[in-house]
């Protein structure tokens, strides 16, 4: 198949940046190339090099703009695009006020596929090339899912979310049913083109022990898939956890009991962990995912990055759709920046493009096939324009370094710095329906 060379300012990360002028974490080339040939990236690098190797290739210059990998999303709600901005409420209230309303139109399968077209459109808006999100509890919601995500060929992570008590009788499902559903989804979509299965019990609130029994088997079964969850998002939710679930320690061995942690794993949060928590994620590699615009909207807390890394936690960074308030990972990286201002902890710039791109694939142990720039990765891109805005634009007439330029895209960008999308290899902004 014909190779296609993208032109532009290339960006991509080796490894975590430690300062906000660590050059050896990363690979920039000011006049650069990524060449995608059969969806994955065949080279990359300066253009005067990749030219030579692909003399044939079609040419698409996104000169000044900045080519990256794709952003990763590792934890957000597919039956919460209307949940956004619903006033007024913390957490378990949020849940039932809201949440619970909306999810419950998932179980007509037209309004499922209505939402996913509109919830890829808009990953896809924002430069999100891969997601990790919990579906409603309906078979049919984890179906119109994937169907979309495999119709435009991403590399997506979903499950159908397990809740048999604490919701409203026609979100529940049974210990059995869940089982059952989980697992002809995990047959019929993991692995199936770029889909991948998280087993998903919503959290320990809304599975009662013989649920959670149930997880612990098809995680048991399925090793190949992952397991997300919520932990630790909110001082009455943790308060409800302990008092139904007397025999734990404290709420993270609620899951531990049920042998559901590990480096699959992802648990949703984090904001309220005691130091055997902290102890127990970092000993089975479990990972904790930041949510900054949901734990800021939700007044649920201030997400411990330097501290759970010190004690050698694994992070990954979300947006929490529909808690959360924005599908940009850009603005998620924002708040994070002032999340962790609040917690005396310096967030650089370089290192908030790491994690919404090579930090999030290392989370998700698929960081050999997304989240760089390097040669055999799948080509999943992001195109950004700095100069989107005219505020951007005057504000980058004093901008001296990237780590410069890359802090003012996280500060002032929204979907309009998203100049193109690619998903393997193929242009998929959802603004260019003709490309
Ligand atoms: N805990 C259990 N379910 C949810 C959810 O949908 N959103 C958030 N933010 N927390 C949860
Ligand atoms: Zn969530």
């Amino acid at each position: 198949m014909s190779a296609t060379l993208l032109r532009g300012r290339t960006l991509s990360f080796r490894d975590i940046p430690q300062s906000h002028d660590d050059e050896a974490s990363y690979v920039y080339e000011e006049d650069g190339a990524v060449v995608v040939r059969d969806g994955l990236i065949a080279a990359s690098g300066s253009y005067e090099q990749v030219r030579a190797r692909f003399a044939d290739a079609d040419v698409v210059d996104h000169r000044p703009h900045l080519i990256l990998p794709g952003f990763i999303d590792t934890h957000l709600h597919f039956p919460q695009a209307q949940v956004i901005g619903s006033f007024g409420t913390k957490l378990l209230d949020w849940l039932n006020t809201y949440t619970f309303v909306e999810e419950q139109k998932f179980a007509d399968p037209t309004h499922c596929e209505r939402m996913a077209t509109h919830f890829f459109d808009n990953l896809l808006r924002n430069g999100t090339t891969t997601a990790v999100a919990y579906c409603s509890v309906h078979k049919a919601s984890a179906d119109a899912f994937f169907t979309e995500a495999e119709r435009r060929n991403l590399r997506m992570v979903g499950g159908k979310v397990m809740m048999d008590r604490n919701a409203p009788d026609a979100l529940c499902d049974t210990p059995q049913s869940a089982y059952d559903d989980s697992k002809d989804l995990i047959a019929a979509w993991h692995g199936r083109g770029r889909a991948l299965y998280a087993i998903s019990p919503r959290f320990a609130i809304t599975s009662t022990p013989t649920q959670l029994e149930m997880a612990q088997a098809l995680a048991a079964e399925h090793p190949e898939c992952y397991l997300q969850t919520h932990l630790s998002e909110n001082q009455a939710e943790i308060e409800l956890t302990l008092e139904l679930y007397q025999s734990a320690r404290d709420y993270l061995d609620v899951y531990e009991m049920y042998g559901l942690l590990g480096e699959k794993s992802l648990f949703g949060h984090c904001l309220h962990l005691g130091g055997r928590e902290r102890a127990a994620m970092a000993e089975t590699g479990s990972v904790a995912v930041f949510c900054p615009t949901s734990n800021l909207f939700l007044g649920s807390g201030l997400f411990d990055e330097d501290g759970l890394r010190e004690h050698g936690v694994r992070t990954a960074i979300a947006t929490d759709i529909g808690g959360g308030t924005s599908y940009s990972m850009l603005k998620t990286l924002d708040e994070a920046y002032k999340v962790l201002q609040l917690k005396n902890q310096v967030l650089n710039p370089l290192k908030s493009f790491f994690m919404m791109t090579l930090g999030n694939a290392r989370a998700l142990q698929l960081d050999h096939q997304i989240g760089t720039l390097e040669e055999g990765s799948e080509a999943d891109l992001v195109v950004l324009n700095s100069q989107a805005t005219a505020a951007m634009s005057l504000r980058m007439e004093t901008v001296r370094t990237l780590s410069e330029e890359l802090f003012v895209l996280q500060t002032m960008a929204d979907d309009r710095a998203i100049a193109d999308v690619y998903a393997a290899g193929k242009a998929r902004h959802p603004d260019i329906s003709d490309r």
